[in-house]
């Protein structure tokens, strides 16, 4: 009775935020010496770009007496200079120069989190206890191949947490109620070999649209969705997440269509992904999050992606 009562409180939480990389910000809007303030994961981050070129991103306030690093912090050469007495810390996080003492207290130093410049964001590697990332975020050739569009970029709030936006893509049933497809596509979703990708393909070829979507998941919110038309009629949207809080995610989508379908459909199929989350909207915005569903025969691909999504939490 008790775990009950606390699902259905309106201020249950949920899961935490899953392990994982994450996007903080588009590559193209962190030039060389620019500074940014960010919120994810429930708190306070700094974003720099180094003189040469680095993107960093560290914990935001100063160890010294806690200014926010990331408003008004200055970049200079490789580090970035704390706006209230001037600290500089390295991209490493340490500090290495304190302009009015020559001895660098031990202790003078900020969390460096791993970053990813791969594809198109700026991202960040998300873990509880600070562990260093077991894989690398994915290359798509896509993005920078003369077969395909330039990509359209497109960025949304969602109110609910990230794993209830992942699940959404492997949850076959509510296209027909939500998004007001004619019949379920038959679906399967599969685990890669290795236990961490997620696949799932829905075949909606007998549908009035026919399409194929093959999602793959690389963490909860990391997502490269191809859906193919016909013989080389395809688009592909690469999917990044910034958990805010538990309750809001920041998502980014980058989206590509073969170069053969660009002028004839490339806009429309890009339109119609797009405002597909509008209608998922009033869903997200009241649902609570169930930590034991009651599921049904038919659930399986809920079913799979809840044992998948298992890993990306730490006991
Ligand atoms: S608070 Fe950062 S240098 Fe003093
Ligand atoms: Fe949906």
């Amino acid at each position: 009775m008790e775990s009950l009562i606390a699902c259905e409180s309106k201020t249950h939480q949920g899961p935490p935020f899953p392990i994982g990389w994450y996007s903080v910000a588009r590559k193209s809007e962190l030039g060389k010496g620019d500074v940014q303030r960010v919120f994810a994961f429930d708190r306070e981050l700094a974003l720099f770009r180094t003189r040469s070129g680095v993107a960093v991103v560290t914990d935001a306030f100063c160890p010294h007496l806690g200014a926010h690093l990331g408003v008004e912090g200055r970049v200079v050469g490789e580090a970035i200079r704390c706006p209230f007495h001037g600290w500089k810390f390295d991209a490493s996080g340490d500090c290495v120069e304190i302009p009015y003492c020559d001895e660098i207290p031990d202790r003078a130093k900020v969390r460096s989190w791993h970053v990813s410049e791969t594809n198109s964001d700026i991202m960040v590697w998300y873990h509880p206890h600070g562990t260093a990332p077991d894989w690398e975020v994915p290359e798509l050739e896509e993005l920078n191949s003369d077969d395909w569009s330039d990509p359209q970029y497109w960025e949304f709030t969602i109110p609910n947490h990230v794993q209830n936006i992942a699940e959404n893509t492997c949850d076959p049933e509510h296209f027909q109620y939500v998004h007001r497809m004619e019949s379920t596509p038959p679906s399967e979703v599969n685990i890669a070999e290795d236990g961490r990708v997620l696949h799932m393909i829905a075949d909606a070829t007998a549908a009035v649209n026919p399409n194929t979507l093959h999602a793959i998941m690389h963490n909860p919110g990391l997502a490269i969705v191809r859906t193919v038309y016909g013989p080389n009629a395809e688009m592909m949207v690469y999917s990044t997440a910034q958990p805010t809080t538990l309750n809001e995610t920041h998502m980014r989508w980058t989206l590509t269509v073969r170069k053969e379908i660009v002028d004839l459909v490339g806009d429309d199929v890009m339109r119609g992904i797009k405002e597909g989350i509008n209608d998922d909207m009033p869903i997200w915005r009241h649902k609570i999050y169930r930590d034991k569903p009651v599921f049904c025969k038919g659930d399986t691909s809920l079913v799979g992606f809840r044992k998948w999504v298992k890993q990306f939490y730490v006991n």
